[in-house]
């Protein structure tokens, strides 16, 4: 088993600081999923881990040896490339062989791995093919057979589904989890489709600008997000962001915001002053007809709605701002042109306007 622990890794390539600082723990058998926008240092982390971009400040230990200084070979890890990298001039069969021979592996040892790898990912009537004569999905499971032929438990994946449609992306996207509950092993998967990290991970390293944002699981980022960053980018829509007043009463502080009155509680409102962003979630918000929502509800006009089918974004601007709100599809049917949005009690997130960074309630402090 492979307990992956990152500590403090740092890469500049010339002026620019690829990797800044960047410290977590992967435990045995985890799906850690690594998502940011491009450019943010996903793919640079991910061949840290493998070896292939020398580190220039940190520490990379497999369970608890350090491998810091090992070459990718003896680091003995499995790995699927963004391009596939398959050899054209090769057979499927020797696509998939061609590391276990130079890993001086029996001839026997190597058909049984190839069998195995084949057999997994239904491959086999491939075997004798070239790359050119297979389709996108089949290059796919062929990149991916050849990291699962090698003996190992730790597997890294750059972004493999990328090259796919829409229809076989989730097909994959499902065998991909299959694959890693029947393994077993520690998987770290890069990518910057916020569906496939919130369906796969067991965490998500979010990450900005060369630094990690937050480590956590899916739910707990999409639910309390650890910045206006990660709140913007994770979701479809993201989080709505709002900039509010704090006005302090005898009844407690409130998020004054177009004519909305929002209570802080009160383990925020100590650490709040002048300003404060709200965040709120699509479907966190209840639309009423305008007038009817009290004095906790934003009130709007009703921009444009979006049918998804299963349910409707309402696009709602108040004052300069622009608010989602998902409903199901029989109350969008006779929405009126003003509407008011009520946040389900709870609900909010509060972050320091001017760092972004969120701010804790009571219950996670
Ligand atoms: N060999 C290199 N030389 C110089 N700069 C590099 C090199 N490799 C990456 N970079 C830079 O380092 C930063 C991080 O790159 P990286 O490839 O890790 O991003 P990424 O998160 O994988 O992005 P994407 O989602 O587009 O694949 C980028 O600004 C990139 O331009
Ligand atoms: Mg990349």
């Amino acid at each position: 088993m492979t307990r992956v622990s990152l500590q403090n890794i740092d890469r500049h390539y010339g002026a620019l600081h690829a990797l800044r600082d960047v410290s977590f723990e992967v435990e045995d058998g985890e799906f850690v999923v690594l998502l940011g926008p491009s450019g943010c240092g996903k793919s640079t982390l991910l061949s840290s881990i493998a070896g292939l971009d020398p580190l220039q400040g940190g520490q990379i230990l497999f369970d608890d040896q350090d491998v810091s200084r090992l070459e990718p070979a003896q680091r003995n890890i499995g790995m699927v490339f963004q391009s596939y990298a398959l050899y054209p001039s090769m057979k499927v069969r020797s696509n998939l062989s061609f590391g276990l021979e130079s890993q001086r592996m029996s001839r026997a040892k190597i058909d049984e791995r190839v069998g195995w790898a084949a057999q997994l990912l239904q491959i086999e009537p491939l075997l004798d093919r070239r790359p050119a004569a297979l389709s996108g999905g089949q290059r796919q499971r062929v990149a991916i057979g050849r990291a699962l032929v090698r003996d190992t438990d730790l597997f890294l994946f750059d972004e493999p589904l990328s090259n796919l449609d829409a229809k076989l992306r989730t097909e994959m996207r499902v065998e991909i989890k299959a694959l890693h509950k029947r393994l077993g092993a520690t998987f770290i998967y890069v990518t910057h489709d916020q569906v496939e990290a919130m369906t796969l991970a067991t965490r998500i390293a979010v990450m900005n600008g060369g630094r990690l944002e937050q480590y956590d699981t899916p739910e707990t980022v999409y639910e309390r997000p650890a910045s206006t960053f990660v709140a913007s980018f994770i979701g479809a829509p993201p989080m709505n962001l709002l900039p509010a007043r704090v006005v302090r009463g005898d009844g407690g502080a409130v998020a004054e915001v177009q004519g909305a009155r929002l209570p802080i509680p009160s383990g925020i409102a100590a650490q709040v002053e002048g300003e404060v962003t709200l965040g709120v979630r699509c479907e966190a918000l209840t639309v009423m007809p305008a007038g009817s929502g009290g004095p906790e509800a934003f009130t709007g006009s009703v921009v444009v709605t979006e049918p998804l089918g299963a349910d409707t974004l309402v696009w709602v601007e108040v004052g300069e701002h622009r608010l989602c709100a998902r409903i199901p599809p029989r109350d969008a049917r006779s929405l009126p042109g003003e509407v008011a949005l009520a946040p389900a009690s709870g609900a909010l997130s509060f972050f320091h306007p001017e760092s972004g960074q969120r701010i804790p309630g009571e219950a996670e402090a």
